[in-house]
């Protein structure tokens, strides 16, 4: 696991950016998986900055959400597909067509999970997975729990994230109680991942990761298991 702590939220934007731009830059046509939460807006403002300025080109690139809340219309200002469009998708020269998010009204939430899988698998599978961690270690809405699950599948949100996810809306009453989620296995399956930490609230899951001791009960512990991880902090996060 290689780890950078940088010195403020910017900073740890500025070198996420330049990890994910790499990957673009070395194949045009790459495979992003992308995250939502507070924690990468920083990090597509630069990619977004780095494409207006001529340097950095989404024309081929396809990109794969983690998860979205169910239910929820893509047109609900909470929903990931709003967040996405909003903070990335129309800011740069992607075509929305090549970005995919899990369909927060889906019917058959099973089959669309499965579909979800394949197409990732038949696009070529994910170049570099970006993640944000949740307080109580969540990656994607793969909450802490006794065991994890590996297939993309709908779940239950757990208290802590209700209220931590109620910054975004009304009341926490108004935070969707399930979500559709990518699971452990696409995520693991990545050839790359990054993972964005900020802020003293994350210092004990940051902790935790970088133990080196694998948890369900912090599911981001996984990721020592996975051969290529960036882990990318700011100094809050890392001394607490
Ligand atoms: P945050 O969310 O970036 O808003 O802290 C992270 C997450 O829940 O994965």
């Amino acid at each position: 696991m290689k780890l950078y702590i940088c010195k403020d939220y910017d900073a740890m934007s500025a070198k996420a950016a330049d990890v994910v731009a790499s990957v673009i830059t070395l194949k045009p046509d790459c495979i992003l998986g992308l995250a939502t939460g507070s924690t990468p807006v920083g990090m597509y403002q630069k990619l977004a900055e780095m494409n207006k300025a001529g340097k950095l080109d989404f024309a081929e690139v396809k990109t794969y959400n983690l998860d979205e809340y169910y239910p929820i219309k893509p047109t609900n200002d909470q929903s990931y597909r709003y967040f996405m469009d909003k903070n990335l998708f129309d800011n740069i020269n992607i075509d929305k067509a090549n970005t995919h998010l899990l369909n927060g009204e889906a019917v058959d939430t099973d089959a669309e999970c499965a579909a979800y899988d394949k197409a990732i698998e038949a696009a070529g599978g994910i170049d570099i997975q970006v993640l944000g961690i949740g307080n109580n270690g969540h990656i994607g809405f793969n909450e802490p729990d006794s065991e994890l699950v590996a297939a993309t599948h709908k779940t239950g949100l757990t208290e802590s994230t209700i209220q931590a996810n109620s910054r975004f809306f009304a009341s926490a009453d108004e935070v969707p109680r399930h979500a559709l989620t990518m699971g452990m296995a696409p995520i693991m399956k990545a050839r790359k991942i990054i993972i964005l930490i900020s802020g003293k609230n994350k210092h004990e899951v940051l902790m935790g990761l970088l133990s080196g001791k694998i948890t369900t009960q912090n599911p981001a512990t996984m990721l020592n298991m996975h051969p290529d991880v960036t882990v990318v902090c700011d100094e809050d996060a890392y001394n607490g």
